[in-house]
């Protein structure tokens, strides 16, 4: 199997003498998720269309799978599934209608249709509503069908732009859960999105932009640990059961620790110092005290801190 790739080599948009895009180099390989940031007019979108052939580069090239999308468009995106900018869904169709019409359009030969639709659906979790007419949805929902229609011929590679922007709470944790689900099947994800926690739960690297250039790109860890060298770091680390006030006196304790923030009975923000060392030494503490330690993991303000500093010093 083809590990699965995409690349921007020297990628640059330019509309008369502005430029949306400015020489972006990027390659991402492997499953795994990718979050997009950068201020509104970066151009993530404009990325996200040359990476889709939905419009052209000035210069440069967008190879998916190593193929260059501008040359063999069909080839390139045959594993590709997008969410850029999806038009209305037919109101009077039936989500299962709405979807059968996609697999025909993408070229589903008739006898495989019904099965990948149905798959589809299964993976946006939208079995209960595939006869419910598509003007009758919530915008989430919505939204789940269109990413249903990018799942159609079950694509290795999602390119994804801000998936749960104008969704309320539930409707955002909901296409969470789901894009979370993505990865389960090996895929590489790239997704744009502004919500730093977002990108902190389900991503593994995060590329930043602005004003059409990239700042950085690098795991999420790396990301958020490079610039608090000699500096706090923070984590937040999540329990099975309320955290009691004796075993915050111990975590409080451990060497390193600077301060704790218990932001929800289960849900503890720690600042430390010290490095990957400290870290360490904090996570087998924490998981040795039997407290339900069920996960630990940079703390999505972490990640505000250097997206802040990042696109500040680029002012
Ligand atoms: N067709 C166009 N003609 C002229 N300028 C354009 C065109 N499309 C985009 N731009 C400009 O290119 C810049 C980048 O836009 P883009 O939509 O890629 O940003 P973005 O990072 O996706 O922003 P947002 O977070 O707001 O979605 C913006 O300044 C935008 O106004
Ligand atoms: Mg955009």
């Amino acid at each position: 199997m083809v590990n699965p790739s995409i690349e921007a080599v020297d990628l640059t948009k330019c509309y008369n003498s502005f430029c949306a895009l400015s020489d972006l180099s990027l390659r991402l390989e492997g499953a795994k998720c990718v979050g997009f940031l950068g201020p509104n007019g970066a151009g993530k979108t404009t990325a996200l269309k040359i990476l889709t052939g939905l419009i052209r580069p000035t210069k440069g090239k967008a190879l998916i799978n190593g193929i260059d999308v501008q040359e063999d468009k069909k080839a390139a995106l045959s594993t590709c599934g997008a969410l850029i900018e999806t038009p209305e869904i037919y109101p009077a169709l039936s989500v299962k209608e709405a979807l059968m019409m996609v697999a025909e359009i993408r070229g589903v030969p008739s006898a495989a249709r019904k099965d990948a639709v149905m798959k589809a659906i299964s993976e946006v979790k939208m079995e209960e509503w595939i006869d419910m007419k598509c003007g009758k949805l919530s915008k989430g929902m919505r939204q789940r069908v269109n990413l249903a229609a990018a799942l159609i011929s079950d694509p290795m590679i999602m390119l994804l732009d801000e998936p749960s922007s104008g969704l309320d709470p539930r409707g955002m944790a909901e296409v969470r859960e789901i894009v979370k689900g993505l990865k389960k099947k090996d895929r590489l994800i790239f997704m744009s999105s502004h919500l730093l926690s977002e990108v902190t739960e389900i991503c593994d690297e995060v590329a930043i932009l602005d004003h059409g250039r990239l700042l950085a790109y690098d795991t999420l860890e790396r990301l958020t640990s490079a610039l608090s060298v000699g500096n706090a770091r923070e984590c937040e680390a999540s329990f099975s059961r309320d955290l009691s006030s004796d075993a915050l006196k111990e975590i409080g304790s451990t060497e390193g620790v600077l301060g704790l923030k218990l932001v929800e009975p289960r849900r503890l923000i720690l600042s430390f110092e010290g490095g990957n060392e400290a870290q360490e030494r904090i996570l087998a503490k924490i998981a040795g005290l039997g407290v339900g330690l069920i996960a630990f993991k940079s703390s999505s303000s972490a990640l505000e801190e250097t997206y802040l500093r990042l696109v500040k010093d680029s002012r």
